[in-house]
């Protein structure tokens, strides 16, 4: 399936809802990105759009976090949230998105990646339990769902912490 990946524009945002509404079957995660727009660390290099001629059929956003040890902070992405149009799923939209979302990240200088989500999607690109890497989430959820990704060899070796989210996604 041929689509091109670019980073959003503000001619998308509507779509962009939309097509996060349809994924999801409510409006939480689309909203979720408007609020995280409004929050200057948004980076709109890391709102990716999926598009098959014009069309945008899924997005991707990847959004600065914290991980937060007892003495240290360090930088990394929180992957959330993700959507491909249900018409188009299973087609492999969405690893693509993945992949080349991982791609952008590393490139612009980021080291890991943090995500929870499907457990039988995400290991096909490298996500590992978080808790190999002492990588804790701030609430409880099941271990295998809450994954990292090192985006460098062993950039994630000496960190240990708490997931730390921006405040936008209390309300998810
Ligand atoms: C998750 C999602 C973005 C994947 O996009 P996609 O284009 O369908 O992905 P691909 O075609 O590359 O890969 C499909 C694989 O994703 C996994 N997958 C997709 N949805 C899944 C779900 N709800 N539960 C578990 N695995 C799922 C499966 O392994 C699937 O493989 P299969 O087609 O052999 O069953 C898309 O299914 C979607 O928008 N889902 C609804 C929103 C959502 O759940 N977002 C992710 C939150 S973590």
């Amino acid at each position: 399936m041929k689509i091109n990946l670019r980073p959003e524009n503000k001619n998308d945002y509507s779509v962009i809802s939309m097509i996060n509404d349809m994924a999801f079957g409510q409006e939480t995660e689309g909203k979720l990105i408007e609020n995280l727009r409004k929050n200057r660390k948004f980076i709109k290099e890391l709102s990716l759009v999926a598009c098959m001629g014009s069309e945008i059929v899924g997005h991707i956003l990847f959004f600065p976090i914290i991980i937060k040890s007892h003495k240290d902070e360090f930088q990394s992405l929180a992957l959330a949230p993700m959507s491909v149009i249900p018409e188009l799923q299973s087609l492999g939209i969405g690893s693509q998105l993945v992949e080349k979302g991982l791609a952008k990240a590393k490139k612009l200088g980021y080291k890991s990646v943090i995500v929870l989500g499907h457990d039988k999607f995400y290991p096909k690109f490298g996500f590992k339990s978080a808790s190999t890497f002492n990588i804790k989430p701030p609430f409880e959820v099941p271990d295998h769902i809450f994954m990292a990704i090192e985006l460098c060899n062993n950039s994630l070796k000496n960190i240990e912490g708490t997931v730390s989210y921006p405040k936008e996604f209390n309300k998810v």
